[in-house]
């Protein structure tokens, strides 16, 4: 814990160092710029001011060299801090494959979220320290924004889209959760705690906590209970698609477009059926609106998932 007035949140995951870097870096060249263009403005006033006797300001046109000068100079200065910044937001911005998949759903007002082994929490997150953990995320109502201030990372969490960020925790401790976007009264009390433990603890936590099933074991029950399998049956001339090694391929539909079999796809396609055929079926789905939460199109899609994942008993794309 900090004592004091803290300049900076801790420093607690893997984009803390190189953001702050960046932040220090951005600071300085504005101090500079600053001093310097405050120091002459203040020193010619000085220098140059109008005295009995002066004779008023002699014109010049044109300086190419100075010219120059004050076009590169600038422009090499934007150039690095651009690379630079560039740099740090790809790295914040590309989870890497063995990235934990965690689910987020915001609510007013309130955090649910759901541990890839299937335990739930509310307003709190347990991680692992040193693995990269990405959320997936949506909301029920309103625009929220998921905050870890000593992470270095906040993205919003949007209706109606999925959103996702990722972060690799390296110390352990209990770090501040927040929401970043105004969502009503309670915005303030929209808040929690992400807590990182080592390996070992985590492990002692999950068997402690109430287990329920995984996200995608719900999903396969959710899939026999909505009837979906008596369409997708997965046979030859099923009334729907088949799912087996279908995650992240291109789907052909029926306009003659393409769409990309992922979670935003997948989705839809539950709650607006019509939005998007594939190719060779008819318009026969009803829409599961209302019948169906996030969290419980959270799971399908972990079930259909799994379907293309060798490692959990899925074909091969
Ligand atoms: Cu949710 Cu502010």
């Amino acid at each position: 814990m900090q004592t004091g007035i803290p300049l900076f949140p801790e420093n607690a995951s893997t984009f803390a160092t190189p953001v702050d870097t960046l932040y220090v870096a951005l600071v300085l060249v504005s101090i500079v710029f600053m001093v310097l263009i405050a120091g002459l403005v203040i020193g010619f006033a000085i220098r140059y001011r109008t005295r009995p006797g002066s004779e008023g300001a002699k014109q010049i046109h044109g300086a190419t060299s100075l010219e120059l000068l004050w076009t590169a100079v600038p422009l090499g200065i934007v150039m690095v801090i651009f690379v630079w910044g560039t740099k740090v937001w790809f790295q914040i911005s590309r989870p890497p494959a063995q990235a934990e998949q965690y689910y987020v759903t915001g609510k007013q007002w309130m955090w649910k979220i759901q541990h890839p082994t299937g335990q739930r929490e509310i307003n709190m997150l347990h991680v692992p320290i040193n693995q990269p953990i990405q959320l997936r995320m949506i909301s029920e109502d309103v625009i929220h924004s998921f905050y870890i201030p000593a992470f270095r990372v906040k993205r919003d969490v949007l209706p109606g889209r999925y959103s996702t960020m990722w972060f690799e925790a390296t110390k352990a401790g209990t770090y501040h959760l927040f929401c970043a976007e105004y969502c009503g009264t309670k915005h303030s009390q929209m808040i929690g705690s992400v807590i990182v433990m080592e390996p070992a603890d985590y492990e002692r936590w999950l068997s402690g906590a109430v287990a329920g099933e995984s996200p995608r074991d719900q999903g396969e029950k959710l899939f026999a209970a909505l009837r979906c399998d008596t369409c997708h049956t997965g046979l030859q001339g099923a009334r729907g698609p088949d799912f087996k090694g279908l995650w992240g391929q291109k789907v052909q539909l029926s306009d003659g477009s393409s769409v990309t079999f992922d979670e935003d796809y997948v989705r839809e396609s539950i709650l607006i059926p019509t939005a998007k055929t594939v190719v060779g079926f008819q318009q026969l789905m009803p829409t599961y609106a209302g019948q169906v939460g996030e969290d419980q199109i959270l799971s399908l899609i972990a079930y259909l998932k799994s379907l293309s994942d060798p490692a959990q008993g899925g074909a091969k794309p």
